[in-house]
């Protein structure tokens, strides 16, 4: 199968990282290595990057793809959510840049073994992590009917999310529920039939995906651990595909560009907090018409970027 991952806003992503020579940069979700290999050729001769991604057939690819820039790459097998450890077992304290380009990879969706889509019959797994136990079809065979309903309106903001659920276990009692386009009947057959832009099981399967790979708490704790390893100076990249992500980088640049975090109407400031980041993009960058023209899978992409602060002593004093 001829599989190609295009790198989303890959030039804005340049343009905020401003990759230099012997600078260190952190790739925290290097899938194929689109954005990675940009990177280093953008770096030369001696930037460098380190790679981390939770698939290792991704990583693999990465591999052969950026084994041109010789010894500037490291690959590491992880989750980015502990980035700052995996970092810190290879003696890096402190980076450059760090880039999160978050969801699926086109090597994970159109690869139906893989089971993140439903154009094609698959099994229902859906990890990034191959290593990981739990799998999408535990999940839609073992939960309870609420369960259920909670994950498909938290993780997918499914309107339908009560009669999906329903319908699922009402299915799966006669024969388990064991692939995507199986389920992806079931969520179809349930849900008033309308024209709509996307098919009726994209949130479906957005949320099983979310909640499968533990993706919106692996954000929470990626950012801090990405902002905590930041050199002062040194830009945070973050490119989103849904609101849920969006709203939680959106949020915590907020938090950390404040001066103060007092809750509202406290008479006089208590929390000393310092900032730490410098929100460089007010709105998110979103892809040019012809970026989602060559690339439709760009269309819902935003990019948030932060600059870390240096800690400064005299504001901290006064
Ligand atoms: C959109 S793709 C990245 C594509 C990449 N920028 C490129 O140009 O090839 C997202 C990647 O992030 C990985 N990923 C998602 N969550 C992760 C996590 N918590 N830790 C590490 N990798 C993760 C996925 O496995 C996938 O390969």
């Amino acid at each position: 199968m001829d599989i190609q991952h295009i790198p989303v806003l890959c030039n804005e992503v340049l343009d905020f990282l401003e990759p230099k020579s012997g600078g260190i940069y952190v790739d925290a979700t290097v899938g194929v290595g689109g954005h990675s290999s940009a990177i280093l050729a953008e770096s030369s001769p001696n930037g460098r990057i380190i790679g981390i991604d939770l698939d290792a057939d991704a990583l693999e690819i990465s591999r052969a793809r950026l084994h041109t820039f010789t010894d500037r790459y490291l690959l590491i097998h992880g989750n980015f959510a502990r980035m700052d450890a995996l970092l810190k077992n290879c003696s890096v304290e402190a980076v450059d840049g760090i880039l999160l380009d978050l969801g699926v990879s086109s090597l994970q969706l159109d690869t139906p073994g893989r089971g993140f889509g439903f154009k094609h019959t698959g099994p229902l797994d859906m990890r990034m992590n191959p290593r990981q136990s739990l799998l999408a079809v535990q999940v839609v065979n073992d939960s309870a009917v609420e369960t259920l309903v909670d994950i498909f309106k938290r993780y997918g903001e499914e309107r339908f999310a009560r009669r999906i659920a329903y319908r699922i276990v009402q299915a799966r009692q006669k024969e388990p529920i064991t692939t995507t386009t199986r389920l992806a009947d079931i969520v179809k057959a349930a849900i008033p039939q309308k024209a709509s832009r996307i098919h009726p099981a994209t949130r479906v399967f957005q949320a099983l995906r979310i909640y499968v790979n533990a993706e919106l708490e692996n954000l929470d704790t990626g950012l801090d651990a990405a902002i905590s390893l930041l050199k002062p100076g040194g830009c945070l990249c973050v490119i989103t595909f849904h609101s849920l992500e969006d709203r939680i980088v959106k949020r915590r640049f907020q938090r950390c560009a404040r001066t103060c975090i007092c809750p509202p109407k406290t008479p006089v400031c208590i929390c000393e907090h310092e900032p730490s980041l410098q929100i460089l993009t007010k709105r998110p960058v979103l892809p040019a018409a012809g970026e989602v023209q060559a690339n439709p899978r760009a269309r819902s992409a935003k990019l948030r970027a932060a600059r870390k602060i240096a800690f400064s002593p005299f504001l901290a004093e006064n």
